[in-house]
């Protein structure tokens, strides 16, 4: 089902993309009927941002390891060490020092396919790399943020090359929280044999579909990039990367490590859950003015007002009570701001 037109209201489904199309389709002024979904969640960039993700993921670590729940706390421990640019810099320059001889990598935090990303070994090339940042960068734009991780140098790898696995989870309410998992997915695998002498060949080391076909374009007749029937063969289907592990390993073995991929997914959906931290506070209240300000004359409150601290009413300033939908969404508890009159 593909929805184009959001004036109509005749609809199920609004596949937008997200910025401005997305806070249209989440909080314009056609309010979404209890039938109507949008592709996005609110605040999605929480876990499809490098950086947030990492941070969120921290964050609920710790909160895992608070309450002693460490099996869940050892499950979600999937990324490695990470700081961001340029904010943490000197953070990563102390850890560098620490991590003699490792390999990192820098990745921009909003892109895609691949874009802007390298590895290194010394910290002059990241010095070099950030001089020449700052050059191209125009005036007046804000600094690209980007993360720099240690780079995982022993993978796992499928027939000598690197993958990833591109898993499609659909999530259709957060309260209460009802995810699926599609049976189907696929590997994406690397055109060239894993190879930490070469750090500087991005067909080697992202799996990234972009780069491994325009690779392919310039290395016509590499064995390693083609099936046997000739054609690309850094797409597999999960069910043939199955297939593949179970001729190595027991058919549990594999079905665990299948499941603990599921137990992850749920966790990260959890975060954002959990985590509302980076949404705009105000979505709806009087957008069209740079400032929202209110003045309520106290000799015009009776015997009490009850006002609205979750930006949320419909009766701003005044709490309708719409908070309670927002705490149960958000898992927050934000309440109103209760003044009454004396004597
Ligand atoms: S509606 Fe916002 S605090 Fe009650």
């Amino acid at each position: 089902m593909y929805i184009v037109d959001p004036e109509d209201t005749n609809w199920h489904l609004w596949w937008c993309d997200t910025g401005d199309v997305l806070r249209q389709a989440l909080d314009g002024d056609r309010k979404l009927r209890p039938y109507q979904r949008v592709s996005h969640f609110r605040n999605h960039y929480e876990l499809t941002r490098k950086n947030y993700l990492y941070r969120n993921l921290k964050r609920y670590r710790k909160a895992l390891i608070r309450a002693e729940k460490f099996a869940e706390a050892h499950i979600s421990d999937v990324m490695p060490v990470t700081f961001e640019l340029p904010s943490d810099y000197l953070m990563f320059v102390e850890e560098y020092h620490k991590q003699q001889g490792a390999i990192w990598i820098v990745k921009p935090v909003a892109r895609s396919r691949g874009k802007g990303i390298f590895l290194f070994r010394k910290l002059k090339d990241l010095i070099e790399w950030k001089s020449r940042e700052v050059k191209s960068q125009q005036s007046g734009v804000p600094a690209e943020i980007y993360v720099v991780q240690k780079y995982i140098d022993n993978p796992y790898l499928v027939t000598g090359r690197k993958f990833d696995l591109r898993i499609y989870v659909l999530v259709t309410s957060f309260h209460p929280l009802k995810v699926w998992l599609a049976r189907e997915g696929f590997a994406r695998l690397c055109g060239q044999l894993f190879d930490l002498e070469n750090i500087d060949d991005n067909r080697v080391h992202l799996t990234n579909t972009a780069i491994q076909l325009k690779a392919s374009q310039n290395t016509e007749g590499i064995s390693s990039i083609k099936g046997e029937t000739g054609e690309l063969s850094c797409k597999w289907a999960l069910n043939k990367l199955r297939d593949y592990l179970i001729a190595y390993y027991e058919a549990e073995v594999v079905e665990n490590l299948m499941q603990r991929i599921a137990d992850l997914i749920n966790n990260i959906i959890t975060l954002r859950f959990i985590f509302c931290p980076h949404g705009r506070v105000n979505l709806k209240v009087k957008k069209d003015i740079p400032k929202v300000v209110d003045t309520v004359d106290i000799e015009d409150i009776s015997e009490k007002a009850v006002f609205c601290r979750c930006w949320r009413s419909e009766n701003w300033p005044y709490c309708d009570g719409t908070h309670g939908r927002h705490n149960k969404e958000c898992n927050d508890n934000v309440g109103p701001l209760i003044v009454t009159k004396k004597g």
